[in-house]
Parts: C-alpha cells; structure tokens; sequence
C-alpha cells in the first residue's frame, strides 16, 4: 500500500471499539474497501457491525461467517457488502462471490480476513487490525491508503480517540 499512514488506537472495552468503527464510518462516502484482520476473537466481526449501524442500517447485523457474504442498504442509499473469507475454500468461492464486481462508487466492502485471499481486491483504502492487549483490551491499527477515504476528517475525528502509546 503507498503512502500508508497509520493511526493505533487503545480500546479497554467493546463499547470503546465500537465508538472508534463509528467514527471511522462516517468518514466513508462510497467506493472503499476496508479490510479487518486479526486473529478470531479479536473484534473484527463488532467491529464491522458497529460501522454497518453508524451508516444507517436499522437490521441486525449478523455474522458473515457461514454464508461469506451478507449484504446492507444505508439510509443514505449506499450498499455494504460484509464479507469473511475465514470459510474460503479456494477462489472457485470467491468467483462465485463475484468481490471484483461488488466494489463500486455506491458501495462500501468491509471484509474480514482478507489474508485468505490475497489479490481479491484492487486498491485497498484501509486495512483495519485488531490486536488482543489483554481479555477486553484491543490495540486498533488503521493503515490508510491513497483513495478515497476522507483522510484529514478522520484525523480530526481521531484526535478525540486514545493513542495507544504501546505501539512505536
Ligand atoms: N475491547 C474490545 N473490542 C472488541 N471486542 C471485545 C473487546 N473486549 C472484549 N471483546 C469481545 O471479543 C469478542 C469479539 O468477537 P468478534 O467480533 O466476533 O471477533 P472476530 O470477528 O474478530 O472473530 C466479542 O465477544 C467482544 O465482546
Ligand atoms: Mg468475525
């Protein structure tokens, strides 16, 4: 990824990651890519669902996954494809998947374990790592690519959030 930058946040508790997934989710507009990594357990599944309800969703954001993929529409009209290629058996799945066609200007690809299947997508806008500090403490890693993320917004709205000092 060029020109990465990187934001690491402390969260002692689940209501704290969810408050910094939703103040990453409004710097989203349409067209990006967010990876979540991390290993099971971490939070990316909390993670994905608190962004989901932040853009608009009112249904209950369910896990990915058995099914691979689940689907939303925000209130403002915007579609997010959630997806976890933990269950990936081969890229037979993820051609049936179709993940080249899903990303588009009006949609937003939020997908867990990306490490499944490396070269499954084009420019990747932010790759999201949950580290596990201790039994309800997550270090949170944003790494930042180029387009079309909302880069000076976010580091605004972060400047709110705790540094994780633990991390160079
Ligand atoms: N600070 C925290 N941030 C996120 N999840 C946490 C935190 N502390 C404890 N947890 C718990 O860790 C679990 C994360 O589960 P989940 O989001 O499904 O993980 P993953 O999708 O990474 O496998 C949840 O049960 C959540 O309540
Ligand atoms: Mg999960």
């Amino acid at each position: 990824m060029e020109e990465a930058e990187e934001f690491t946040f402390s969260s002692a508790e689940p209501g704290e990651t969810e408050r910094i997934a939703a103040i990453f989710a409004r710097q989203l507009q349409g067209g990006e890519i967010v990876t979540l990594r991390g290993v099971l357990g971490a939070g990316k599944t909390l993670f994905a669902a608190a962004m989901i309800r932040e853009l608009g969703v009112a249904e209950p954001v369910l896990s990915p996954t058995y099914v691979l993929q689940r689907s939303y529409g925000t209130s403002a009209g915007l579609t997010i494809h959630h997806m976890d290629f933990y269950r990936l058996s081969g890229t037979d799945d993820l051609e049936a998947l179709g993940v080249d066609e899903l990303s588009t200007d009006d949609s937003i690809v939020l997908a867990e374990w990306p490490e499944r299947c490396p070269g499954a997508f084009g420019e990747i806008t932010a790759q999201v790592t949950l580290d596990v500090m201790s039994e309800q403490g997550r270090s949170i890693t944003f790494r930042l690519g180029v387009l079309p993320f909302e880069r000076d917004g976010f580091a605004r709205a972060a400047s709110t959030l705790k540094p994780d000092l633990r991390k160079p």
